[in-house]
């Protein structure tokens, strides 16, 4: 039995094989070292070789299994390498290391606290739109053209239209009392406007919690309960209130919250300016023309709202002094806020 010639075609099929794809690689492997397979059957047939061929027709055989499985070692090991350098070079969006995780913006932070407060004692959120109409923005808040209240929120107009972007989130206390009967308890956050010159102490935007209560015989004591639970959940058990007289339309009477200064204990420092208070929002009884407006009859109901900014907020509790800080997305800033320190 003469083996010599399958032999070379054998070898030469091996050695001139070049496959394009992991598929014909697999084929080729199945063809010559498969369990079925060229070199399995050249086995087998070792049996019926004469005995003084044997041994040739042995070496011949291992020459192409060796051929076959060094053909195969060697595209398998290029085809898995030029897989991933494909990866590396595709993938031009995959993040440099070290990969930094996020964390909740100071804002965030302060907001879902206040909203946690509110919650405990019966308050929900409401939201409303941040281009508003004239009425829900001033003029249902008895605030009509011409009131020089108005100079109290440079705003900025919509030009063209009668529109306005929201000076505060109070226009959101008449669209929820248009939209439903007392009893109301709603705290209202968002982002509001106002055409202000850019400063440490002053934003042209910037965000408001306000809180609304209206039922029968809501009075003046239930508002300074609410507003001296909320300091002292905010700012410490210990904390104290102070109310001063004010003025905004849409509440008679009027006042402004100050809260005793946590930082100094209310030894004087630069956060209260050597006082020991430090003023945290506006707040007051629904003026009843507001409520009319809302066709709330007056003479069954009554209510308070107040309302504060919650950059300010932020910046007493983290002693931030420049309010640009929290618009400037400046990851160095960013980062010192865990969202642990809710
Ligand atoms: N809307 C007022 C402001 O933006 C705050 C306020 C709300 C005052 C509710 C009294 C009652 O300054």
């Amino acid at each position: 039995m003469d083996v010599s010639i399958d032999h070379k075609q054998y070898l030469e099929e091996i050695n001139s094989f070049e496959p394009k794809s992991a598929e014909e690689l697999e084929a080729f492997r199945l063809k010559f070292l498969g369990n079925k397979g060229i070199i399995k059957q050249l086995f087998a047939d070792f049996k019926t070789v004469p005995n003084d061929q044997k041994k040739d027709y042995g070496q011949l055989v291992n020459e192409i299994k060796n051929a076959a499985e060094s053909k195969l070692k060697e595209f398998q090991t290029k085809i898995t390498s030029a897989k991933d350098s494909k990866q590396s070079s595709i993938d031009l969006t995959a993040p440099a290391y070290p990969i930094r995780f996020g964390s909740r913006h100071p804002i965030q932070i302060i907001k879902n606290k206040i909203i946690d407060i509110f919650h405990k004692i019966g308050y929900v959120v409401a939201e409303g739109p941040e281009i508003e109409d004239d009425w829900h923005n001033f003029t249902a808040l008895n605030t009509p053209e011409d009131h020089p209240a108005r100079d109290m929120q440079d705003t900025f107009y919509i030009s063209d239209s009668e529109m306005l972007l929201r000076t505060h989130t109070s226009s959101v206390q008449i669209r929820e009392m248009e939209s439903q009967p007392p009893p109301i308890r709603i705290i209202t956050p968002g982002r509001v406007y106002r055409n202000e010159t850019i400063s440490a102490r002053a934003h042209c935007t910037f965000h408001q919690v306000e809180g609304l209560y209206i039922d029968e015989d809501v009075s003046f004591a239930d508002l300074k309960q609410t507003l001296l639970y909320f300091a002292r959940e905010m700012f410490g058990l210990n904390s104290q209130i102070r109310l001063r007289p004010s003025f905004f339309p849409f509440t008679e009477i009027s006042a402004e919250l100050d809260v005793s200064c946590f930082i100094c204990d209310q030894k004087g420092c630069p956060v209260c300016k050597g006082t020991g208070w430090v003023e945290i929002m506006g707040c007051g009884m629904v003026d009843p023309a507001v409520l009319e407006n809302c066709n709330i009859n007056p003479d069954k109901y009554s209510g308070f709202a107040f309302g504060m900014g919650i950059e300010r907020i932020a910046m007493l509790k983290y002693q931030i002094d420049d309010i640009r800080m929290f618009f400037e997305n400046d990851i160095r800033f960013l980062q010192q806020f865990s969202t642990a320190d809710q």
